[in-house]
């Protein structure tokens, strides 16, 4: 039995359990191409039995030591990657550091870079490291992405004054294509260690590659244990594409039948702040897989309470197009009750010695209840707590279920054809050699 548990109690209004359980011949069909690699972009699948694999090979005791290697040497690390080579480490990291310090003890910062393109934001970084030592964590499956490339130059010629050329280099380490790319190319010429990327694995599906794994062992957590609850999830997934016995598959189905029932944003929700970049990750996950051919769920995010108080009027009482996931941690990692106070002052006396845990779960059932009286389907996902095995569990479960979605959806789920767009505008403006009569095309239309 997996930890994550899956709740759809709160859609049964909005779509019956007899129109979901009819989606089931339609699940299996997408469930059997996914993992028989039968259906559109199954050369991407690398992912579905990666964790598994990867605990049987020499890789996590390989990743261990060169992180064991950047931790002694470093009070800092600059983790620089986008999109899919950036948020699933971020995610995982934040979902398990402290809110504050952000780094475990005698383990380093972890500061991302390459993310976006802000001059402000790698003038500050090069100031902050002119005073910490500091190594690199280059990421990019491409190799030819611009925001880490960039973000790569500066910190390069900032880590080689810094340190010299020569001990530089022992500080820096790529995680590229096996073959290609000019990071690769880079790597080879200045002797960086180096990790690979799979060919079949594509961005947002790499965190449990080098990608995620290296930045995440280097934070201080345990690669082992995360793999494994993926490879758990994956024995559990794998089992039966029974809507009543795959939690992955009753997921892909419900939120299948609600956009074809008039839903079709879906709202990732959390009442934990660690849980930001998941949701990150996760809208990466699915926009980037599902987006195409003009459909797909959108999916977006928001982080309770906090968001109650901006954007839930919105989901209470705006345009009825959403439906809610909840994100919900079962128990807390720390213990913090409500004091009494005297003379009561603050009216909140009758909260006190309950856990804040308590008064969040409280929200948290308010306003699941609030929402669905207000119109919006809620599915909720549970984890017991958050650690390294059940992050790994969610992961999995979150990718399977959206290859089977991509899949009922009628799209190849593992494919971004649309994210060369931006690219290719971005390349003409800037007046990139071959890209002449584009930036004429538009100059026009500027
Ligand atoms: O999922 C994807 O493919 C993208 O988000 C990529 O990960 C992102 O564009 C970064 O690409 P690269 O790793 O090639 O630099």
């Amino acid at each position: 039995m997996a930890n994550i548990k899956i709740n759809v109690d709160r859609v049964y209004s909005f779509v019956g359990q007899e129109k979901i359980d009819s989606l089931q011949q339609e699940v299996s069909l997408s469930y059997n191409e996914l993992i028989n690699k039968a259906g559109k972009g199954n050369d991407f699948l690398g992912w579905l039995g990666l964790a598994g694999e990867t605990l049987n090979s020499p890789l996590v005791k390989n990743i261990t030591e060169e992180a064991q290697k950047i931790s002694a040497q470093s009070e800092a690390v600059v983790v620089i990657g986008i999109g899919g080579s950036y948020l699933g480490a971020r995610a995982i990291i934040d979902s398990l550091n402290d809110h504050f310090t952000h780094y475990q003890k005698g383990k380093p910062e972890i500061i991302y870079a390459g993310q976006h393109i802000s001059e402000e934001y790698l003038y500050d970084l090069l100031h902050l490291l002119d005073h910490k030592d500091y190594s690199i964590i280059v990421i990019s499956k491409s190799g030819t992405t611009t925001e880490p490339a960039l973000a790569f130059r500066l910190l390069k010629k900032h880590i080689e004054q810094k340190y010299g050329k020569e001990n530089a280099r022992k500080r820096i380490v790529a995680i590229t294509d096996q073959s290609k790319g000019a990071l690769k190319k880079l790597a080879d010429k200045e002797g960086y260690p180096t990790f690979t990327i799979p060919d079949d694995v594509g961005g947002r599906f790499s965190v449990l590659t080098p990608v995620g794994l290296l930045p995440i062992a280097v934070a201080g957590f345990d690669i082992t244990k995360l793999l494994e609850g993926a490879a758990s999830m994956k024995t559990e997934l794998f089992k039966s594409p029974s809507l009543a016995e795959n939690p992955a598959c009753l997921y892909a189905a419900v939120r299948n039948a609600l956009y074809r029932n008039g839903k079709p944003v879906e709202l990732l929700v959390n009442f934990q702040p660690k849980l930001f970049y998941i949701t990150e990750w996760w809208k990466q996950l699915f926009g980037e897989s599902e987006g195409k051919g003009h459909k797909g769920i959108f999916p977006a995010g928001a982080n309770f309470s906090t968001d109650l108080h901006s954007m839930g009027q919105y989901i209470q009482d705006g345009l009825r197009v959403l439906f809610e996931t909840m994100l919900l941690v079962e128990k807390p990692g720390r213990t913090l009750e409500v004091p009494l106070e005297q003379d009561d002052a603050d009216g909140l006396n009758y909260l006190a010695g309950k856990r804040i845990h308590e008064v969040n779960n409280m929200a948290a059932a308010g306003t699941a209840i609030a929402h669905n009286d207000g119109g919006v389907p809620v599915i909720s996902i549970s984890l017991p707590e958050l650690n390294e095995f059940n992050i790994g569990e969610l992961i999995y479960f979150f990718e399977f279920a959206c290859g089977i979605s991509g899949y009922m959806l009628e799209v190849n789920p593992f494919d971004q054809p649309g994210v060369e767009a931006y690219k290719n505008n971005m390349f003409a403006l800037l007046g990139k050699a071959g890209y002449e009569d584009k930036q004429k095309e538009l100059l026009k239309k500027m």
